[in-house]
């Protein structure tokens, strides 16, 4: 029985070649000849499971949208009918309601991973790019979805943001109307949303991965060591001229990364039958209260995964000033593979002040981000929001500096397994 169908596949695999010859070998060059270093540890998971989270919203959100009305007078109760009356509804919405923060975890986690090894640096700048802009368009995607359901949260955290523009001088009121389509939140701001969340921005994030992935397999991956195994000695098991330290990313890596996968949808199935809203964390309470523009909520924040930002916004006194402490907190982001001037890539050769930096960077990132999520009143609480922006801004307009003086240690020729 397996024999015949190995049998038969194979025969539409000669079939297809004979048709497109071309496409074997893309599968080759990204699949069974693309050698990924031996030496990938648990950080290396979180790229396969991003990939595993956008199909997941792409599915998911198709059936979403089979039933979703885009407009201000009935996008609240079709959400409701999702949940209620449609078949499985609820598991299709919850399952992409807490897809779009498993996603912002996972690319949180892969971003750090970056950081520490020094992915970023030399000749991966483009990959790191790439991912950036992956990164400000999952954001925009994330935004709109959020405005979607027409909560309480949805149309004042639409409000909110979209108002930020409102603070550029000559053009920000006329920029606000024209996003809006209106002076508020409005059905009109709502059919485009829709249009660019079910589709544009979809297309742009599809064609940005592929970029991504591309710009990585031209170069080959990072590793734990930071060193690049085609500078390494030659010759494996599968081929003479590739690199000693490499394996085939199919079958080795696509069965360890399915291990992954396995953990991971666990997990992420435990959250939605148990805790979809996740304590307001991944749905807020008042967005199961329909919007209503006479009614503001009383604190008014966005999901975990912009209140780092927000926090930077809040604690900054002028509202200009604040708006471009926010968007420069991510635009400095870009700059990161120019200004590491470290002689080594990994953090594992590099000495205390590199390790201590990033410690501190991810300190303030998640203490902001705590900041962020609160109500905003306690004085106190701002005046530390702005030594931990400040700091935030420090670690990479010093990082030339630090990475400069700071003592490393010698990088091994081999890669070096650590089980
Ligand atoms: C939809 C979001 C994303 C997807 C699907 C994705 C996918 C991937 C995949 C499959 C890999 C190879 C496997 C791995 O190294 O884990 C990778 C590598 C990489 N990604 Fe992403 N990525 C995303 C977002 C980002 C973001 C936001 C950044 C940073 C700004 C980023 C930076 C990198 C870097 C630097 C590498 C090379 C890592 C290395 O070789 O050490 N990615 N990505």
């Amino acid at each position: 029985m397996a024999n015949i169908f190995i049998r038969s596949a194979n025969g539409v695999m000669d079939w297809v070649n004979e048709r497109a010859p071309a496409m074997m070998p893309v599968y080759r060059k990204h699949m069974t000849e693309y050698y990924a270093p031996k030496n990938f540890n648990f950080w290396y998971y979180f790229g396969v499971l991003a990939i595993v989270v956008l199909v997941n919203q792409i599915l998911t959100g198709i059936f979403l949208t089979m039933h979703y009305k885009p407009s201000a007078a009935e996008a609240f109760s079709s959400v409701e009918y999702i949940m209620r009356d449609v078949e499985w509804g609820w598991l299709i919405r919850y399952m992409h309601s807490t897809g779009a923060s498993l996603f912002f975890i996972v690319v949180y986690l892969h971003m750090f991973r970056g950081l520490m090894y020094g992915s970023y640096r030399k000749p991966r700048e483009l990959v790191w790019i790439l991912g950036m802009l992956i990164y400000l368009v999952l954001m925009a995607e994330a935004f709109m979805g959020y405005v979607l359901p027409w909560g309480q949260m949805s149309f004042w955290g639409a409000k909110v943001i979209i108002s930020l523009f409102g603070a550029i001088p000559v053009i920000g009121t006329g920029l606000t109307e024209w996003i809006m389509g209106d002076y508020l939140p409005s059905d009109a701001t709502l059919g485009r949303f829709f249009a660019l969340h079910v589709i544009a921005l979809p297309l742009v994030l599809l064609l940005l991965v592929v970029l991504h992935i591309g710009a990585l397999h031209e170069v080959g991956s990072n590793n734990p060591d930071g060193i690049e195994i085609k500078k390494g000695p030659k010759g494996n098991r599968w081929d003479a001229n590739k690199p000693a330290d490499g394996i085939p990313f199919h079958p080795y890596y696509s069965v360890h990364d399915l291990v992954a996968v396995g953990f991971f949808l666990m997990i992420a199935a435990f959250i939605i039958f148990f805790a979809p809203a996740f304590g307001g964390w991944f749905l807020e309470h008042d967005n199961f209260v329909e919007a209503n523009r006479l009614v503001t909520p009383e604190h008014i924040k966005p999901v975990w995964y912009y209140t780092p930002f927000y926090a930077m916004l809040r604690v900054i006194p002028d509202k200009l000033g604040g708006v471009m402490v926010m968007f420069g907190a991510i635009a400095i982001l870009f700059a990161v593979p120019w200004l590491d001037r470290s002689p080594v890539k990994s953090i594992r050769y590099k000495g205390w002040v590199s390790k201590a930096m990033l410690a501190l960077l991810a300190v303030c990132f998640v203490w902001l981000g705590k900041i962020g999520s609160g109500p905003g009143t306690d004085p106190m609480e701002t005046q530390i929001g702005r030594v931990l922006t400040f700091l935030y801004f420090a670690f990479f307009i010093t990082m030339p500096l630090w990475t400069r003086i700071d003592k490393t240690k010698p990088v091994p020729d081999r890669v070096t397994m650590h089980e």
